[in-house]
């Protein structure tokens, strides 16, 4: 393999910009994060791309992680895409410093507009409003792609120096806190007890108790649950239950759950 695409997605935004980047290069493949648990990481691959969400204005725990297990060597050509809702800011210079940390070198790192999937600020766009992004993203996937295949070395995309400053702390103040940010999930009478939630978490983090979703406190905020609920049984405090959902039209409940481990 030329390539290998290491991928963490809460809603497919991260997963579809990892499939058209595959489909773009030749001889590569993509690997779901969520499934890496716990393993060393190695890869024949001459080159590795790195594909998953910003949260709170930096790298979410399950890539941390990840990183701090790759055993994939130095000499590689690596880059990175940073999948956001407008605000990158510093996530793109925060993994350069982990990898380098290890000897790798962030050889470029990208940054991808898609719609936001952090239902608390705002539901679903309009479709066209989502279409729209999905274009400037194929476009800029088209152009990344380019730059993976002549393994150009580009410095990270980052936001406005005040961004990077300001929600850099927070990311920082909050990190250590995400784990227990599940205590607003609930489920509300519309839940059917089909256990989509509870299959679909990457963390492993929701049991089925009576016959209801139960959020056990080792949550990585990535949404999944929240917004895949077929029912929108789901909310996240008080005002989830009117906003619209919003998952990758691209991606189906089949692809997410191939890239999660299975419940026993
Ligand atoms: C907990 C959480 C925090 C987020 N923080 C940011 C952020 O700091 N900046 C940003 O631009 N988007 C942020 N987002 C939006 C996601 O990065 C964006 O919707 C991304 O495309 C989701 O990718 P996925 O579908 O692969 O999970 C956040 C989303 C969640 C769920």
């Amino acid at each position: 393999m030329e390539t290998t695409i290491y991928c963490y997605t809460g809603t497919g935004n991260s997963l579809w910009t990892a499939r058209k980047l595959a489909e773009s290069l030749n001889n590569s493949e993509t690997v779901p994060i969520a499934l890496q648990s716990g393993k060393r990481i190695q890869t024949d691959a001459k080159t590795i791309g790195l594909i998953f969400p910003v949260h709170i204005w930096g790298i979410p725990s399950p890539v941390i992680d990840f990183l701090n297990r790759l055993e994939t060597g130095t000499e590689k050509y690596c880059f990175a895409v940073a999948v956001n809702a407008g605000q990158v800011a510093a996530t793109l210079l925060q993994l350069k410093n982990l990898l380098q940390q290890k000897n790798i070198k962030l050889s470029s790192g990208f940054s991808i507009c898609l719609p936001s999937n952090y239902i608390p600020w705002g539901g679903a766009e309009k479709p066209d409003k989502q279409q729209q992004k999905f274009n400037a993203a194929l476009d800029k996937i088209s152009r990344i792609a380019s730059a993976v295949r002549a393994k150009e070395e580009r410095p990270p995309e980052k936001g406005p120096l005040w961004q990077n400053i300001l929600f850099s702390a927070i990311y920082r103040g909050s990190f250590n806190r995400v784990p227990q940010m599940d205590k607003p999930f609930q489920s509300d009478e519309k839940c059917t007890n089909c256990g989509i939630c509870e299959k679909i978490c990457p963390a492993q983090n929701i049991a089925m108790v009576n016959g209801k979703p139960a959020w056990q406190h080792h949550c990585e905020q990535c949404f999944a649950c929240i917004q895949w609920c077929p029912e929108e049984a789901i909310q996240y405090g008080k005002g989830t239950a009117k906003k619209k959902r919003y998952h990758h039209p691209e991606i189906t409940l089949k692809d997410m759950l191939a890239c999660v481990p299975k419940r026993k």
